[in-house]
């Protein structure tokens, strides 16, 4: 009965004020690839982890007063020291779909430190800490040979800290009193629906919840009212529920986080993929109350249906999404350091890169002599808006050496750039597509890209810049069609080549980024400067 009453409430009065947008949101609440969320709250402030696979830092945080306007943060693991040189691109190897996925961030109140926990490529766990959220993150401890799957953190009442882990067959992990090495495992869920993964764990008025997915149709509850070791009984939260208006042609929501509000509402946010991972898991928000047995209860619309939209968890005063300028907008660098925002496509060089205010300098970092963007060093890659956006660049290309390759790439397992071909003392604009890797042969490139369009650059005088730019269809529903243009002044575009069509496998579990890249084909030596970065829905 409070139930109905509470949502009911903000219903009515949306009506009769007949301004539904000024108090109610719209989902997805971020349209950024951001997957397997990890969410809670510290006070007033809510965070979210996410999983970043090859791109480095990893395990982006970001922060919000209401659930609805995020920002960037900071990363909870600064540099993918895994133990493996494939993650610095190094000795021809590479990491791509490796690295950080399906971790867990909390904060533990009793000594004030951050950790982040994360199986790395099957084989080893990792723990991070941090005495603040946005750092310095330090790598804690590796659990060597053992791997907590998919793994989610409690911290109870009592200080103890539990990790859920698994797959089909869930355990749970005690974790010793300072949170670094494992007590005691044992396993709390067969599963008798099939394959689950991904779980979570809560506490609420003395009952243990873990949730748990079953790819992509079902997210199911388990509830111990008998300690943390259970038995837990089953329950469903939700079960082939189609994505909310604003997505249709996603899948189900699904792999989500639980989290309350400083006045005791539940919410649950889960991620709904588009375009089978070309353009992102995104999340999506909706409220959940809880049932006279402690049982979770998700607001649905008809028609088993994820609503499009609700009322604000809580009133921060924001009226738009994703309107953050770590979100959109346009950067210049004015600060001579990068956002949260900013990832590396694996390890950089930071030897080679050098950030001033108003400029990233990137030295090219590797030489391709097979021209293969997949293995070049040093590329800085921008998560795409949707569901249409444009990304533009002014890059200064005067220091280019032969043989460079530098520009603006719409970067995933099959790519294609807008950027400068440096041959001799010739500079070619080219728009260059169809770089692909293969899915099933450990992201080996299959092909290194044709230039379908080029024309000559005639600047000439001591700096030269060029304006660049993407501009894609990400919605669910879309086209997956993106355009290349450059321009001399910023104002007048011109297209360069034929639109391409965005791949749509989910083996690469990232979405598509804009990279900005720059790699030598013959010798290290030249450079090209980063002035600014604008991102802009369409
Ligand atoms: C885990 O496996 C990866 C990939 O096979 C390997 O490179 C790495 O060295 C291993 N890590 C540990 C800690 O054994
Ligand atoms: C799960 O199955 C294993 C192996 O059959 C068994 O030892 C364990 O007791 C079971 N645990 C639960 C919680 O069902
Ligand atoms: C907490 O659980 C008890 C039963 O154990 C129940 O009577 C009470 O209503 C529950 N409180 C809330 C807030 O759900
Ligand atoms: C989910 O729904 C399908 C089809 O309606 C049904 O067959 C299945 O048993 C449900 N799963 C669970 C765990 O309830
Ligand atoms: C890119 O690859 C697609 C599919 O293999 C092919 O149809 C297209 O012609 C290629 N485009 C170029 C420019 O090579
Ligand atoms: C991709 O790798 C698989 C496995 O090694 C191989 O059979 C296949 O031919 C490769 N595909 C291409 C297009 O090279
Ligand atoms: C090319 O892509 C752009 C951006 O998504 C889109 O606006 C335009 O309609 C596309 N053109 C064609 C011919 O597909």
């Amino acid at each position: 009965m409070m139930v109905k009453s509470t949502s009911f409430l903000p219903l009515f009065f949306m009506a009769i004020c007949g301004s539904v947008a000024s108090v109610s949101f719209q989902n997805p609440v971020i349209f950024n690839d951001l997957a397997d969320i990890d969410i809670f709250r510290v006070k007033d402030t809510f965070y979210y982890s996410a999983s970043s696979m090859h791109f480095s830092p990893g395990a982006p945080i970001l922060e919000s007063q209401d659930l609805v306007n995020w920002k960037y943060l900071g990363h909870s693991v600064p540099s993918l020291d895994f133990n493996s040189p494939a993650y610095d691109l190094a000795d021809g190897m590479r990491a791509y779909a490796r690295g950080v996925w399906a971790s867990t961030l909390r904060f533990r109140q009793s000594n004030k430190l951050w950790y982040w926990i994360g199986c790395v490529d099957f084989n080893a766990t990792y723990i991070y800490t941090s005495s603040g959220v946005t750092g310095p993150w330090e790598q804690k401890t590796v659990l060597d040979g053992t791997c907590l799957y998919d793994c989610g953190l409690l911290i109870d009442d009592d200080d103890s800290m539990y990790v859920t882990h698994g797959s089909t067959v869930l355990s749970l992990t005690q974790l010793t009193p300072d949170g670094l090495d494992m007590e005691k495992t044992q396993i709390v869920y067969n599963s008798t629906v099939g394959y689950v993964e991904g779980s979570r764990m809560y506490k609420r008025n003395g009952s243990y919840y873990i949730i748990t997915v079953q790819p992509v149709n079902g997210q199911y509850v388990l509830k111990s009212d008998n300690g943390p070791w259970g038995p837990y009984d089953f329950g469903v939260i939700l079960n082939n529920t189609s994505p909310p208006q604003g997505l249709k042609g996603g899948d189900t929501p699904h792999q989500g986080a639980l989290v309350d509000t400083p006045n005791g509402q539940w919410y649950y946010m889960a991620f709904v993929d588009v375009n089978g991972d070309s353009t992102g898991r995104v999340p999506v928000l909706s409220s959940l109350n809880w049932d006279d047995n402690g049982w979770p209860v998700l607001t649905l619309d008809e028609g088993n249906t994820w609503p499009q939209s609700l009322p604000y968890p809580v009133d921060s005063g924001a009226k738009t999404i994703n309107s953050d300028s770590s979100l959109q907008g346009k950067d210049t660098f004015a600060t001579g350091k990068l956002g949260s925002q900013w990832e590396w496509n694996h390890n950089p060089d930071m030897k080679r890169v050098t950030i001033t205010p108003g400029e990233v300098r990137l030295s090219t970092a590797t030489v391709s002599k097979v021209d293969d963007i997949y293995q070049a060093r040093n590329t800085l890659t921008h998560r795409t808006l949707g569901p249409a956006s444009q990304a533009t660049i002014l890059l200064d290309y005067t220091n280019m050496a032969d043989g460079d390759r530098a520009g603006l790439a719409l970067f995933r397992d099959s790519s294609a750039w807008i950027g400068i071909r440096k041959d001799g003392d010739t500079s070619t604009l080219v728009m260059r597509s169809n770089m692909t890797m293969n899915s099933t042969d450990s992201w080996s490139t299959i092909a290194y890209g044709t230039d379908v369009a080029s024309t000559k650059l005639h600047q000439t005088g001591h700096t030269r810049n060029i304006f660049l730019r993407v501009a894609g269809d990400f919605s669910a529903s879309g086209t997956r069609s993106a355009q290349f243009s450059y321009s001399t002044d910023g104002k007048h575009f011109t297209v360069l080549g034929q639109n391409f069509t965005m791949a749509n496998d989910w083996q690469f579990f990232q979405a598509y980024r804009f990279a900005v890249f720059n790699y030598a084909t013959k010798a290290l030596g030249g450079s090209v400067g980063l002035k600014e970065f604008s991102l802009y829905p369409v």
